[in-house]
């Protein structure tokens, strides 16, 4: 029902902008311009092997994009779930990450977020499986936990 794709070169105007329309949620808040974008690129994602961009394909569309980080060998930290307006289809996302996190869970990973407090998407991560692990003034960490 859907595809998971990493990102490449062609994807980079598509993640630039619905980066800045939700920048507010993030901790980098400063407006990404398409000159940093491809240095980011080049310079920092294509150099290390640690980290992958997916898209959520549905239809032949990008509904939505979400990266992992591998942080150690049994911790995988997802970042930049932002969903795409225009394609989205209510309930695929949730499906994704569920399905991202039970498979990695059943592997004996343990799949976690950062989240501002201020973030209402937390309340999202709950309904999805997410619990709170730790926090601090800021922020939030979220663990996935299988049912
Ligand atoms: C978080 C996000 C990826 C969810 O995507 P989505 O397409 O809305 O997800 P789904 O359709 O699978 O799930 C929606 C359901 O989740 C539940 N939900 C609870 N709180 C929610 C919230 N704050 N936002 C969205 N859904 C919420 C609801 O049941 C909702 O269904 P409803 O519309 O019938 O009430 C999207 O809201 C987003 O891109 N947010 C902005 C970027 C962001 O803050 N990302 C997290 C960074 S840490």
């Amino acid at each position: 029902m859907y595809e998971l794709v990493e990102i490449d070169r062609n994807d980079l105007e598509l993640l630039r902008i619905i980066k800045n329309s939700y920048r507010r949620y993030f901790f980098d808040k400063r407006k990404i311009n398409k000159a940093r974008q491809i240095l980011w690129y080049d310079d920092k994602y294509t150099q290390s092997s640690d980290q992958t961009i997916y898209k959520i394909i549905v239809n032949g569309k990008v509904c939505g994009v979400f990266g992992v980080y591998e942080r150690s060998e049994n911790r995988l930290e997802l970042f930049n779930l932002i969903v795409v307006r225009k394609n989205r289809i209510k309930g695929v996302f949730s499906k994704v990450i569920r399905d991202f996190c039970s498979d990695h869970s059943s592997k004996g990973k343990i799949c976690f977020v950062n989240v501002l407090k201020l973030n209402p998407a937390i309340r999202w991560y709950m309904f999805v499986g997410f619990i709170v692990s730790s926090q601090n003034d800021n922020f939030l960490e979220l663990e996935y936990k299988n049912d």
